[in-house]
């Protein structure tokens, strides 16, 4: 099985690079224009949670429920994500009471980090060799029904966009400026 699993490392790459750029801008300035947080939120809720879990959780993790070891870390990594949820609830919260939310937020990146270098370097590699091609090609095409029902949902894509992949709208360009 070879291809399914390469648009979550894709998405991988594009979380993480949305992670480094807010790690510069941090570093570099303990007050970040509140316009600039709206739109990590966004990204939190819309690419990583709704779309990247969503795909992992909805279809990647119920491909595994035939291999009980597999589904072991599927079941691990799951307990992961709402662990996430809980730590992007908690920077919700902070903002909400007048708080920047930066140190909550640097607490949900770093949590995130550590999930995604686990999925890249252990389990993925797990799934492809135990998963058949046939299922690979079930995955990819649930994938993208997923894709198409989040940037539906959210209504993310401008109307020249209808072909690119969720990783590639510009409406994540304010969040990959180089500062
Ligand atoms: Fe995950
Ligand atoms: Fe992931």
């Amino acid at each position: 099985m070879t291809g399914a699993l390469d648009v979550l490392r894709d998405e991988h790459r594009r979380i993480l690079e949305v992670f480094d750029r807010f790690e510069q801008r941090s570093a570099a300035s303990e007050v970040l224009p509140p316009e600039y947080l709206d739109e990590l939120l966004a990204f939190v809720h819309i690419f990583i949670d709704a779309n990247h879990h969503g795909k992992e959780e909805r279809a990647l993790f119920r491909a595994t429920e035939a291999h009980p070891w597999l589904n072991g870390f599927a079941l691990l990594l799951n307990e992961q994500h709402e662990e996430g949820r809980g730590l992007v609830r908690a920077v919700v919260c902070a903002r909400e009471r007048g708080q920047s939310g930066l140190a909550e937020l640097r607490t949900f990146v770093a949590y995130l980090r550590e999930h995604i270098a686990r999925e890249n370097e252990a389990v993925f590699v797990s799934i492809e060799q135990a998963l058949d091609d046939l299922s690979g090609s079930d995955l990819a095409a649930r994938f993208a029904e997923i894709e198409r029902e989040v940037i539906e949902r959210w209504k993310i894509a401008e109307p020249d966009e209808e072909h690119r992949s969720i990783a590639d709208l510009r409406r994540w360009d304010a969040l990959l400026v180089r500062v």
